[in-house]
């Protein structure tokens, strides 16, 4: 666990490091010192031997030597030995003990014997603990006579360099106490912040991009942290993009097989439509000609059926033409000042025997001083003259209401509101569209063609206007259009 955690390697490499630097300072600290204190004690070896040298030159009688040499060794705390040519010990201090003529075996005889002072350090045949011994030439004449040997006991370095290693062991341990702490507390400020994150990564990958991480730190991981949450908002827009995208794409599909339904139903009502006029007509014109009417007001009835189907087929292809021309852009407005007001005013006149005969009310408001337009008063009559028509086919009770009034776009707003069936939610958008009619068992015996609203969007669209109807079922609708007032770029 320790060893898989980000805090736990840190801890072992503070540890390791700590303890490689501890032991390389402990090993070079040492053999500094050591060098250090043995060169030192070696130096003043030396210095003490030379001056002995010259105090004893003339001296060869080994009593006083031995004398001299025991004083001399004590006040130094070294063991002092004289060594003639011939390697034997002429004299030496009553510590050590060795008698006049004792051969003294030792390397270093022969190198000072060639004149050379030679310092050693290490333990000696003669004694039992390391020494650091200096062999120093006497020269009498400019020849080497005799040799002054001084071994000198090294222990006391020993301890010092001990008690310091110690030192450097209790450093270390409280070193790995410290990086504990400090790991302690780094898993505070980095694993933390780490695993917050790795929290928000997977909740990520569960698509829940709410899940924020909040180090504040101003560090890489801070950086990364706001990183983060920066990916999963962005993560979040383009997800909710793609998603509206795709809900936009299908309700266009909707549509487009909604109208793709419709065009189906308009072929087969069509027929249907036209089947009806055209066998009426057949059979009474086969009528007439069999001469099978009795009288010539029978004759005239069969003649009225035929008009008045004619008509009715006149109607309905000049509506197709109509909407075919319109739709492809394919005609032109013919453009005069109109009077909305007077046209609104000049329709009620012909539709209020229509609509008082149905039982219905009729009114108009038409606010003061309506501007006059730019506008094709024929095609403007039309669209007036179709959502009249269409309000008074839905409506069986109750009134129809025409307004007309300026809003704060400065348009020209008409609105025929009746109080008739209304229009289903589902079919609100849809009425503007060719074909469509909401009430489709009921089209038959109105014989409409489910053309007439999109003529009337057509129109008022061409002439840079626009339109829209609310509805509630079973209450009645309102159909509104707006046009701009005196906008001539809009017209073609
Ligand atoms: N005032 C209204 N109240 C209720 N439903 C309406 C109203 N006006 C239109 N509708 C619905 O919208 C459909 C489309 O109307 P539209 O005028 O385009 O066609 P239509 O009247 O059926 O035939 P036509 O081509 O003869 O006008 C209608 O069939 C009807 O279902
Ligand atoms: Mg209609």
């Amino acid at each position: 666990m320790l060893n898989k955690s980000v805090i736990g390697k840190l801890w072992v490499s503070i540890v390791l490091l700590v303890l490689v630097v501890l032991i390389l300072l402990s090993f070079g600290l040492s053999s500094l010192l050591e060098n250090f204190y043995y060169s030192q004690i070696s130096a003043d070896l030396i210095n003490t031997g030379q001056e002995l040298i010259e105090i004893i030159r003339a001296e060869d009688d080994p009593r006083d030597l031995t004398y001299e040499l025991t004083l001399l060794g004590h006040f130094i705390d070294a063991h002092i030995i004289i060594v003639d040519k011939k390697g034997f010990v002429q004299a030496c201090d009553a510590m050590l003990g060795l008698p006049t003529g004792y051969f003294f075996k030792s390397d270093e005889l022969s190198k000072a014997f060639a004149g050379e002072i030679i310092t050693k350090r290490g333990h000696h045949q003669h004694f039992d603990v390391p020494m650091l011994s200096v062999a120093i030439p006497e020269y009498i004449d400019g020849k080497v006579e005799r040799i002054l040997m001084m071994f000198k006991p090294v222990a006391p370095i020993t301890n010092t360099i001990n008690s310091m290693r110690w030192l450097i062991v209790y450093s270390a341990i409280i070193a790995v106490i410290l990086a504990t702490i400090i790991s302690f507390f780094l898993s505070r400020t980095l694993s933390r912040p780490l695993l917050q994150m790795n929290e928000a990564a997977n909740e990520m990958a569960k698509g829940n991009f709410d899940h924020k991480v909040t180090v504040q730190t101003n560090d890489e991981v801070g950086l990364l942290g706001a990183s983060l949450n920066n990916l999963s908002e962005q993560l979040k827009n383009k997800i909710n993009e793609l998603s509206s995208e795709k809900a936009k794409l299908e309700k266009v599909l909707e549509k487009e097989r909604a109208i793709e339904q419709m065009r189906r139903d308009f072929i087969t009502n069509v027929s249907h439509e036209l089947r009806t006029p055209l066998s009426l007509i057949q059979g009474y014109s086969e009528a007439i000609i069999d001469d099978i009417a009795h009288d010539k007001d029978e004759q005239n009835r069969y003649a009225k059926i035929i008009y008045k189907e004619t008509a009715r087929l006149k109607n309905m292809v000049s509506e197709l033409f109509d909407i075919s021309r319109l739709q492809t852009g394919n005609f032109t407005l013919a453009i005069t000042m109109v009077d909305v007001g007077s046209l609104i005013n000049s329709i009620k006149e012909k539709y209020e025997t229509v609509v008082l005969n149905k039982g219905l009310g009729f009114e108009t408001r038409i606010e003061d001083a309506l501007p006059k337009i730019n506008a094709d008063y024929d095609r403007l009559q039309q669209v007036l003259i179709n959502l009249l028509e269409n309000a008074l086919n839905h409506t069986a009770e109750g009134r129809i209401e025409i307004a007309a009034y300026v809003n704060n776009k400065q348009q020209i707003c008409v609105e025929i509101a009746d109080s008739g069936c209304g229009i289903p939610r589902e079919d609100l958008e849809l009425v503007w569209e060719r074909f469509h009619k909401a009430d489709k068992s009921r089209s038959r015996n109105k014989g409409g063609a489910g053309l007439g609203l999109a003529i009337v969007k057509s129109i008022i669209e061409a002439h840079g206007g626009n339109v829209w109807v609310r509805s509630q079922e079973g209450e009645g609708s309102v159909f509104g259009f707006c046009l701009p007032v005196n906008d001539n770029k809009a017209i073609i």
